[in-house]
């Protein structure tokens, strides 16, 4: 019998939907006692419905009140105004509709409706950061930006300035904080800054990162709020790995990528995905291809959609796949390098690899994600001229991929120890007594009370 009933209900963007589904479901199998109701829009369920999960967790929707998926990428600022305005009176007609009187609300931070929600009916709500600590703390703080001057500026003239006033960040140059505040159109960041501006009246803050990656961010936060804050990362499906180590031999039903990547010497593999392709111009698409190609690196590459053009210009040099389960993927021994966008989500599941990055940055977080992994980490490289020239040329790529996945070159060899550093922090954070497992704990204790 549920004595916990914990109301789940993300952000609907895969960065938002990935990282809570995981947090319930770590939630839910800590104790029979909570049940996890995840609420997400018809669309949504449409994509995740079909997901392995424990039996405590459900889903539940609420009817399609928002721009559907395609129409979001070209209309950001009308679908933030569609979050801000559509979903919070569905959200408490489904609360009505409840048997079991919810305990808790789980929101993501961008609902600002929902701490309205709680109070009227005395329910806390618990506010959910799917980026870094250092990405919340940077919109949390933009009135600083704002006063030093920083915000609106032309980045071409002040990009290289640096951003060293947000209470805790390592000092961050202009050109790499989320693009939402570099862009022309001031209405997106009006409208993002809105939306969290109710967090400091919720009644725990939850973190998807982990507290030693971050802490004097974390620490400099709780200063400023009465509540506790929680970083309960890394919240990837590390849950679903079979020995939470490497895949050293394909089973019988294992997809060919595993087959392939068996036989692939250690280290050796680059494995290629840019989340979304909607945010890759075709013809950067086209650098990407002929670079790796001429690399002589092998690479496995993710590519939707576009898998079976890309298998004509791979030929035999690589592996091409619509999908696969990325995770185990970055954990198999011949997986050596990722190239990514930098989505906190891939972040975070190539520092639980121990694989280092190279960086293609595009929009939102991936920016700041991208300097955390290469200045500060020093875990990763990034491919350069990018916000120069708005492409990376085939020839760069071709040079850096080289270098960057050859194993004999020192400056790989020191980001690889690096890599196994991280590695080591992100798995002790989620072992018994490291600090997102007693968070977590200490999550349960105080809803459960
Ligand atoms: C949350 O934000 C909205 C819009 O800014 C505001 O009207 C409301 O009073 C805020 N709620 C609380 C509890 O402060
Ligand atoms: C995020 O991680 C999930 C696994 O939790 C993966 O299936 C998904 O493709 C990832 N999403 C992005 C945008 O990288």
């Amino acid at each position: 019998m549920a004595t916990c009933h914990v109301v789940a209900m993300p952000y609907p963007g895969r960065g938002h939907v990935n990282p809570m589904m995981n947090l319930c479901k770590i939630l839910a199998s800590r104790s029979s006692h909570i049940l996890v109701t995840f609420v997400v829009t018809e669309e949504w369920l449409g994509f995740i419905g079909s997901e392995t999960k424990p039996d405590n967790v459900r889903f539940s929707t609420i009817p399609n009140v928002l721009p559907s998926e395609l129409v979001r990428a070209a209309d950001m600022v009308g679908f933030l105004e569609a979050v801000r305005t559509k979903m919070e009176e569905p959200f408490e007609r489904f609360l009505d509709r409840l048997e079991t009187p919810a305990t808790v609300i789980v929101a993501d931070t961008f609902f600002n409706w929902a701490v309205d929600v709680g109070s009227r009916r005395n329910i806390p709500v618990a506010s959910f950061w799917a980026m870094p600590a250092s990405v919340f703390s940077i919109f949390y703080h933009f009135d600083l930006v704002v006063q030093n001057g920083h915000f609106p500026v032309e980045l071409s003239e002040k990009g290289e300035e640096l951003v060293d006033y947000v209470p805790g960040l390592s000092p961050i140059r202009l050109a790499d904080i989320p693009t939402i505040f570099n862009m022309k159109d001031k209405r997106l960041s009006h409208k993002a800054l809105h939306l969290i501006s109710n967090v400091s009246k919720s009644q725990y803050l939850l973190l998807s990162s982990i507290l030693e990656l971050e802490s004097p961010v974390v620490d400099a936060l709780q200063l400023k709020f009465q509540f506790p804050i929680y970083s309960l990362g890394p919240l990837i499906p590390y849950f679903n790995l079979e020995h939470g180590n490497s895949h050293t031999t394909a089973c019988h039903d294992d997809p060919d990528y595993f087959k392939w990547l068996d036989s692939q010497p250690q280290n050796s593999v680059l494995y290629v995905s840019l989340g979304s392709f909607l945010s890759v111009s075709s013809t950067q698409m086209d650098e990407i291809v002929a670079g790796l190609l001429n690399s002589g690196v092998r690479c496995l590459m993710v590519a939707r959609d576009k898998a079976s053009t890309l298998k004509e210009a791979c030929g035999n040099a690589g592996m091409v796949v619509p999908w696969c389960d990325q995770l185990k993927v970055l954990c198999h021994s011949s997986v050596g390098g990722f190239l990514t966008h930098c989505g906190w989500n891939s972040t975070m599941e190539s520092i639980f690899a121990g694989v280092p990055m190279l960086t293609l940055p595009l929009m939102l977080d991936q920016a700041p994600n991208c300097k955390f992994i290469v200045e500060d980490w020093k875990i990763g490289w990034k491919l350069k001229n990018w916000e120069i020239e708005n492409l990376v040329p085939r020839e760069e790529i071709a040079d850096i991929a080289r270098a960057f996945m050859d194993l004999e070159n020192p400056k790989r060899k020191e980001m690889m120890k690096r890599s196994e550093k991280m590695k080591e922090i992100c798995r002790g954070a989620i072992q018994k007594g490291g600090s997102s497992e007693s968070n977590l704990d200490a999550f349960i204790k105080n809803i459960s009370k």
